[in-house]
């Protein structure tokens, strides 16, 4: 069953009518298409994929399972969309609650006349957990070429260079083999370690510095999300006990995920290990988020969601200590859910490394 299937049978099973898809991450995983601007309208057993023409031609060629049409000025979206819910026979739309602001909301309900919008949870959410043997593939190997780009990097990180130089790097890479950033990379070195989300700096890598790079590229269009943390010359009995903890909290998480667990109380064991050295409290982000077309994809491993973990789904686990003043670790990962238990997709190493 392709996606187009799966959420016709979706919408038939919850009486879904008609949906506008206008999340461009849930409209890539309906229909393949990757242009910046576009929805897709689907009933139980039609619809059609709508954008505008900057995208005439890679509508035509990426989108294969819905005829799809692309409007020219002077039309105007909202006219575009009356003209197709028309021509479809929809008299009532469900649109997503999370996407539509208030002013288009109000802007269709003028236009739309005599077809109701029903702002609804979005149902690909749920769907898109679940991913196929080819989206495994292209993720998998979008952390191959992940664990590829840390191999090559290895050798750069030296005292002096700056973690601007190394972002660029990492760019560089990632565009050389055929791909792209699956979101800007994070640099940070010394203090700036504990800033978990970083902007690279001109600041110049330092010996005993911690330094930490976030990263990942597409692979038609699937992400990965890798991150290691190395020490600048020798490693302190500080930065030996924090790196271990870290490490020690995301392979037990990793051990824990499988099909019947729960994201919540996953995200709680890592609390729980890092608090036998104290450092819970310096762990304030969620555990691991869904992986997919979006690098932040559906899902959460966290403290404030009861996320059951079912096979196909693919998670990032990514504990860290961030000490304001000293500097933070993190270790992330990307697994997917089996039968069994779980198989990791990024593999470079994850010793404590001393450059
Ligand atoms: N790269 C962003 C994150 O790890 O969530
Ligand atoms: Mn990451
Ligand atoms: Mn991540």
């Amino acid at each position: 069953m392709n996606n187009l299937q799966r959420l016709q049978q979706n919408l038939r099973k919850n009486s879904i009518p008609a949906l506008l898809i206008s999340n461009l991450g849930n409209v890539q995983w309906l229909t393949g298409f990757t242009g910046s601007f576009g929805a897709a309208l689907v009933t139980p057993n039609s619809g059609c994929m709508l954008t505008d023409s900057r995208y005439t031609v890679q509508v035509s060629e990426q989108v294969k399972d819905l005829p799809s049409f692309a409007y020219a000025s002077p039309t105007s979206f909202v006219d575009f969309l009356h003209k197709h819910v028309s021509e479809l026979g929809i008299s009532t739309l469900h649109i997503d609650e999370s996407q539509v602001t208030v002013g288009s909301y109000n802007l269709w309900a003028k236009t739309l006349k005599g077809v109701a919008l029903l702002p609804t949870e979005d149902p690909i959410h749920k769907l898109r957990m679940v991913k196929s043997p080819q989206e495994i593939a292209f993720v998998l190997e979008a952390c191959q070429l992940a664990d590829a780009c840390l191999a090559f990097l290895l050798p750069k990180i030296k005292v002096g260079v700056t973690e601007n130089e190394l972002l660029l790097e990492i760019e560089l890479f990632f565009r050389r083999n055929g791909s792209v950033i699956s979101f800007p990379p994070i640099v940070v070195s010394g203090e700036r370690s504990a800033r978990p989300h970083g902007v690279p700096s001109d600041n110049p890598l330092e010996t005993g510095d911690f330094v930490t790079f976030d990263l990942g590229c597409k692979i038609q269009g699937y992400c990965s999300d890798i991150t290691r943390t190395f020490v600048m010359g020798k490693a302190s009995e500080r930065h030996k006990e924090v790196y271990a903890q870290v490490l020690k909290a995301e392979t037990s998480c990793i051990a824990a995920l499988k099909p019947g667990a729960n994201g919540r109380k996953v995200d709680a064991l890592a609390r729980e290990i890092l608090d036998e050295k104290g450092y819970a409290k310096y762990f304030g982000h969620g555990l691991g988020h869904g992986l997919g077309t979006l690098v932040h994809d559906s899902g959460r491993l966290s403290s404030t969601m009861d996320q059951a973990i079912e096979v196909g789904q693919i998670w990032t686990v990514e504990p860290g200590v961030y000490i304001e003043g000293f500097g933070g670790v993190r270790i992330e990962d990307d697994v997917v859910i089996t039968e069994t238990g779980n198989e990791i997709l990024t593999h470079f190493p994850k010793e404590l490394m001393e450059l």
